[in-house]
């Protein structure tokens, strides 16, 4: 049964905003998008937009900063999906603010679709950053409005083309960088599964004021395995590269942004293990895979097969 559910988008023409508005237009929930003016007249957005009209998305006219927009447009739908990028993740106090004056939303999902904020142990920049969406959750539950985050830990898209080597624009054949010892564990998801994850949270009870983990077992590799399996794949040895932390460290601290920031959280994920190194408790998070088992989501064993 097509979910009756109406949700509005804030972010929904941005990377990984469109492929979760098309995964709520496909499972018929009445999906609207808060759309700029600039962006409107974007031509690089216009395939987008395209799309959106062609799957019957609504899209209305608004803006982060204008709040009568804002109010307006979450008066006319149950659920808001936030997926607003870097930039405007502090700024999503607007959204939490609009929502108190509405009234009527039944759930918000900030900006999140990356590792769990609240269990991190990052350094500078990617520190504040986690941080900052960490002040957007309190500020949700001090506003007692009912929330999911949901962590999707990395998109696939990011990472798996090029198995995280900055620069390349495929995966190493000779010699592969990895940093730290490559024994934690990362989760990689398609960002089409993020989608599917994500618009089966927005009705379920389980999910209401928890964390949504995706980590699927097909998808969670340490550096070292991932790099095992792409060398099964090509049927040839890769150099491996050992980055040790102290040395990370110092690259971050050396580097210029945006590289800091992919490195730092690079350093999160790869060197501390942050997307797998707590178990989810029942009484803070759920993981996907366990509670939606039909989804047929995209391994990363499949996934690599593209770039062979
Ligand atoms: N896990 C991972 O691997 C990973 C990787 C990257 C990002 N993330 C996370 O995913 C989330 C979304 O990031 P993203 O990179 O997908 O974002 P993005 O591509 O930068 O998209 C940002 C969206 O916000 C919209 N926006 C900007 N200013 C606005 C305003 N004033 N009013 C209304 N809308 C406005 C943009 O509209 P326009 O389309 O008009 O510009 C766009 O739709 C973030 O929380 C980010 O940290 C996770």
């Amino acid at each position: 049964m097509a979910s009756t559910t109406k949700i509005l988008f804030i972010g929904g023409t941005g990377y990984i905003g469109k492929f979760i508005v098309e995964a709520s237009a496909k499972a018929g929930n009445p999906t609207f998008v808060l759309i700029r003016e600039s962006t409107l007249s974007n031509p690089a957005k216009s395939p987008i937009l395209d799309k959106f009209k062609a799957l019957g998305v609504n899209l209305v006219h608004g803006d982060l900063y204008d709040h009568q927009s804002l109010v307006k447009a979450i008066k006319e739908v149950d659920v808001v999906i936030s997926t607003v990028g870097h930039m405007q993740i502090a700024d999503q106090d607007r959204i939490i603010s609009a929502i108190k004056e509405a009234g009527n939303i039944k759930r918000f999902f900030p900006s999140e679709f990356g590792n769990d904020v609240d269990r991190v142990h990052a350094v500078e920049p990617a520190k504040s950053a986690f941080a900052g969406k960490a002040k957007i959750r309190r500020a949700i539950e001090a506003a007692g409005i009912p929330y999911t985050y949901v962590s999707s830990n990395f998109f696939a898209g990011y990472f798996l083309p090029n198995l995280s080597q900055p620069g390349a624009t495929a995966p190493p054949r000779d010699k592969v960088v990895i940093l730290g010892d490559g024994n934690p564990k990362a989760v990689f998801n398609k960002e089409d599964d993020i989608g599917t994850y994500t618009i089966k949270a927005v009705d379920d009870p389980r999910t209401l004021n928890k964390v949504v983990y995706i980590r699927p077992p097909l998808n969670t590799y340490s550096f070292n395995d991932l790099v095992t399996l792409w060398e099964k794949k090509i049927g040839k040895t890769v150099e491996r590269v050992y980055v040790p932390e102290e040395q990370l460290l110092k690259q971050i601290q050396d580097s210029p942004p945006p590289a800091n920031v992919i490195l730092s959280i690079a350093h999160s994920v790869f060197v501390k293990g942050d997307h797998t190194n707590f178990e989810i408790e029942p009484s803070f998070g759920v993981e996907a895979t366990a509670l939606y088992p039909d989804v047929q989501y995209t391994t990363v064993d499949e996934y690599l097969n593209q770039f062979v």
